[in-house]
């Protein structure tokens, strides 16, 4: 129904889990996709990758094997699109402005972001909070989609469209228990994705923010189990949502239709803020 034939979309963190399912939802839809992740299969280098992102979860993945940047864009160039698996870093600011100027070249535009890439692996109450791990989600959630923003804007405006998407998380709404690090981000990109709403309007440009309840990715699965199966049993829809439940929303979202539709949390939960008992 949503086409976006033409449109150039980047993704962040888009290796795996939503990332990857937005990458692959926005290309059946039309957009030539650029996925790009700290994680690349063919990286040479890329457990020292794994080991600069601080995160046991990427150390994880990166030793199983469950990095999927190059398969995904194979898949999307298996559908007719153009598409790249790039190695970008959302905290490295030259390295991401030099990946869009890249981009640009390459593919002539870009028309959406989606802001995905984050750090969700560390749990724990405030006492406990690690400091270390608090700049760490601070630099890549917040500030991270802060530098892809700066980077993608200028692009956006020159051509008076965009779309930019920001993904935070019912703990950015509503709190999360052993989650101040991660929450406070994602109350923080709302916060960004409503000023750059506000800015982008006169350029043809939407921000919109994305908060997702407990959505099956790897990352989810790899959690405690005990945790999860009470995160899920809040859900009036008693269950986790699939991947591509966020990607629908957001190809709605960055699709020309939704012109008009800017500086909203959609929240995709299956009704985790309702009174459910
Ligand atoms: N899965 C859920 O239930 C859920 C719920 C709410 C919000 N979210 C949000 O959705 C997004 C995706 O979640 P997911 O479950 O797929 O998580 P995930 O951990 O599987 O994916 C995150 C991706 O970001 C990448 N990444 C991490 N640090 C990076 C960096 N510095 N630069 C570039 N890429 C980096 C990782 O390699 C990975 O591919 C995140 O923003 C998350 O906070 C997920």
């Amino acid at each position: 129904m949503f086409d976006l034939t033409g449109k150039v979309a980047v993704v962040t963190g888009g290796s795996r889990g939503l990332g990857r399912a937005d990458c692959l939802t926005l290309a059946k839809a039309g957009a030539d996709v650029v996925v790009t992740d700290i994680l690349i299969e063919s990286d040479p280098s890329i457990q020292e990758a794994a080991e600069h992102a601080n995160s046991p979860l990427a150390q994880l993945f990166a030793s199983q094997n469950v990095v999927y940047s190059e398969a995904t864009s194979d898949a999307i160039r298996a559908m007719g699109r153009r598409s790249a698996a790039i190695k970008m870093d959302v905290t490295d600011r030259d390295q991401v402005h030099a990946v869009f100027a890249q981009i640009v070249e390459q593919f002539g535009s870009i028309d959406i972001l989606v802001n995905n890439a984050a750090t969700l692996d560390h749990v724990a109450q405030i006492e406990s909070q690690s400091d270390d791990f608090w700049d760490r989600d601070v630099l890549v959630n917040l500030t991270g989609a802060y530098n892809c923003t700066k980077a993608a804007f200028p692009y956006m405006r020159q051509r008076n469209w965009g779309r930019i998407i920001y993904m935070a998380s019912v703990a950015g709404t509503l709190g999360g228990f052993g989650q101040s690090s991660y929450a406070s981000t994602k109350a923080g990109v709302i916060g960004l994705g409503k000023s750059v709403a506000l800015e982008g309007a006169r350029f043809g440009i939407t921000a919109n923010i994305v908060a997702p309840g407990i959505i099956g990715t790897e990352a989810f699965k790899a959690g405690n189990p005990k945790m999860n199966d009470r995160m899920v049993l809040r859900t009036a829809m008693r269950s986790a949502g699939e991947p591509e439940d966020i990607a629908h929303t957001i190809t709605f979202l960055v699709s020309p239709e939704a012109k008009y539709l800017t500086g909203q949390v959609i929240t995709v939960a299956g009704g985790i803020d309702l009174f459910t008992f």
